[in-house]
């Protein structure tokens, strides 16, 4: 490992706005002091420190979006999550410089969210160009496949929305089908937002992964919905 990511590594384990887990099979996070807490139902007593609403960003990478909604949107919180320290440490250490208090962090697998995160806590979810699976028998892990939406529903509030963001094709169909498969409830879908007004002032907010895909001429598509009742 490269000396620069291992100090990056170092240094996200001292950030007081993050919790991590290290192990899938062992479902624990840790604060900065190395200690394990239980933020599960706590949020906004024991993170926040307020009852404003929570906001999720799903593979949030290196936390564009997490720390431009926060600082866009005062009166809400907003949680990045994603697996990979080294890209979390970029949005984590802006946040503390920032003194965007309204974001945090989580670096942990999605696949075990509900452990970290209650029944109800979280009014919106985005999921920001996340990798799309695209070899067969992959479909699984697509972070708007049925198996991702049922843990969703564990810690959404039953109105709340999710957002998906992607420029990718085959992923943006997919999503589209499981709605309408599975009887979610479909708000609004667009498969080239930049060609017309944005529905959404979050929409202006350019992920590094998206910058990539604008460069190449990639077309931006955004699905909204609610999880069936
Ligand atoms: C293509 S990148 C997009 C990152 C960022 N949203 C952006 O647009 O620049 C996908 C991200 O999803 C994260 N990811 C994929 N599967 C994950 C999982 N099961 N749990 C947590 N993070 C995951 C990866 O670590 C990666 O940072």
């Amino acid at each position: 490992m490269r000396k620069s990511k291992l100090a990056r590594f170092a240094e996200l384990d001292t950030f007081t706005n993050v919790l991590q887990n290290f192990n899938i099979l062992e479902p624990v996070v840790v604060n900065n002091k190395k200690e394990v807490v239980d933020p599960k139902g706590k949020w906004h007593d024991m993170i926040f420190r307020n009852q404003n609403p929570i906001v999720l960003e799903l593979a949030c990478g290196k936390g564009e979006y997490t720390c431009n909604m926060a600082l866009a949107d005062k009166s809400k919180n907003f949680i990045g999550v994603d697996i990979k320290g080294n890209r979390m440490h970029r949005g984590a250490k802006r946040a503390l410089l920032e003194h965007i208090d309204n974001a945090f962090f989580l670096r942990t697998d999605i696949n075990i969210i509900e452990t970290f995160i209650g029944p109800n806590e979280i009014s919106e979810i985005w999921i920001t160009f996340p990798d799309p699976h695209l070899k067969t028998g992959k479909f699984l892990k697509r972070l708007t496949s049925p198996r991702f939406l049922e843990k969703y529903k564990n810690i959404l509030q039953p109105d709340g929305i999710i957002h998906l963001k992607t420029d990718d094709p085959t992923l943006y169909e997919y999503t589209l089908e499981v709605i309408k498969e599975e009887g979610h409830r479909l708000i609004y879908a667009d498969d080239d937002i930049y060609t017309k007004p944005l529905v959404n002032p979050f929409l202006e907010i350019k992920t590094y992964y998206e910058g990539m895909h604008l460069a190449e001429g990639r077309k931006i598509k955004y699905v909204a919905f609610r999880l069936k009742a």
